[in-house]
């Protein structure tokens, strides 16, 4: 039978949640990554410093036993964020600040109004050697949802980089060639996550047939086209700029299959499964390690992780539903259906 070892992988872009959804979610992302980089956006948002360490030690206190797992802490930037801020974050060990255009997605009412008032935050956030992360849409009534992100390249992102070169960017969740083109023509300073959603599905899959609501996502999944330029960036000579990042992002049942469903799916117990099938489609398993284990780790500047975790050609059914307590359940990714490959336990 078919295996892979690879270095153990971290996901650099993943939402916990807090309380049952946290304790119910946490465990599947500790059983496959060394390390994940956790988003900011619980309600009320992760503003303050305090506020992060305190979300950290919630994190650890529900891990599963014996777990060496090690969640890095985000902060949510506002339009009340100064570079004060950023030296006392950089001091706690907190590794980015995470920009979330106002009501972009879930969770973002709290934020940035006009990142261009930000830019000495930018300019600290550089200086203090931390990461810009970006959910990178643009908000305007005047843009399609299919262009949100196109836009945000040429009103927002090629603007701020013109005006902080030096800023280490990473471009979340990229779904579209634009941004890919971006990144690939940016400076080492400049990189990527991409989820496996935005490998392994296309907007058919969000609409055609009937709406599927647990295909929903932010940035929405765009048309096949896209689909193949991410999957040509995650493979091709400049793929040390991409790497794993699930955005897995849990929401219960009743609020995805609902008339205002919920944007977010959760990929985190079958996610290095995921990624192995869409590198596996384009001839590519042997790019899979890099992207999942090494250019994140690189990019951060953190050691790669010294375990392995070891893959194999056996394909598994994902359960339609994971309870989530007090009751509620959330649907994962491929519920119902096979994943071609196993995590070995
Ligand atoms: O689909 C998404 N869900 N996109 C985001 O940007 C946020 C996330 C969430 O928090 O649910
Ligand atoms: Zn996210």
């Amino acid at each position: 039978m078919q295996t892979l070892t690879i270095t153990q992988p971290d996901d650099m872009h993943l939402h916990l949640r807090d309380g049952d959804a946290l304790r119910a979610v946490l465990p599947f992302t500790a059983r496959q990554m060394g390390r994940a980089v956790i988003m900011p956006n619980l309600k009320p948002p992760v503003v303050s410093v305090a506020d992060a360490l305190a979300y950290k030690q919630r994190i650890i206190a529900v891990l599963p036993e014996g777990s060496t797992f090690e969640p890095l802490m985000t902060l949510y930037l506002t339009d009340k964020a100064t570079p004060e801020l950023v030296r006392e974050a950089k001091a706690a060990g907190i590794v980015a600040f995470k920009l979330y255009p106002a009501g972009a997605t879930t969770n973002s009412d709290s934020g940035v109004t006009d990142l261009f008032k930000l830019l000495p935050v930018l300019h600290e956030i550089a200086a203090q050697d931390m990461r810009f992360l970006v959910h990178g849409e643009v908000t305007d009534s005047d843009i399609d949802i299919f262009d949100r992100e196109a836009a945000f390249i040429e009103r927002v992102m090629k603007p701020v980089l013109a005006q902080v070169p030096n800023l280490k960017v990473v471009f979340e969740h990229i779904t579209t060639a634009e941004a890919a083109r971006l990144v690939l023509e940016a400076g080492d300073n400049v990189a990527a996550t991409v989820t496996p959603q935005h490998l392994l599905l296309n907007r058919n899959d969000l609409l055609v047939g009937g709406v599927h609501p647990h295909h929903y996502c932010l940035p929405v999944l765009k048309r096949e086209s896209h689909r193949q330029a991410l999957l040509e960036a995650v493979s091709g000579a400049q793929a040390h700029k991409f790497f794993l990042g699930t955005d897995s992002a849990p929401h219960p049942q009743h609020a995805k299959e609902n008339a205002c469903g919920c944007a977010g799916m959760f990929s985190a117990a079958t996610a290095i499964e995921l990624y192995a099938e869409a590198f596996e489609q384009i001839g590519a398993l042997d790019k899979l390690e890099a992207f999942a284990s090494k250019n994140g780790a690189r990019f951060y500047g953190l050691p790669e992780n010294t375990d392995t975790i070891t893959l194999v050609k056996q394909a598994q059914t994902v359960p339609n539903s994971f309870p989530i307590g007090s009751g509620g359940n959330l649907v994962p990714m491929r519920a119902g259906g096979c994943v071609a490959w196993t995590m070995q336990a």
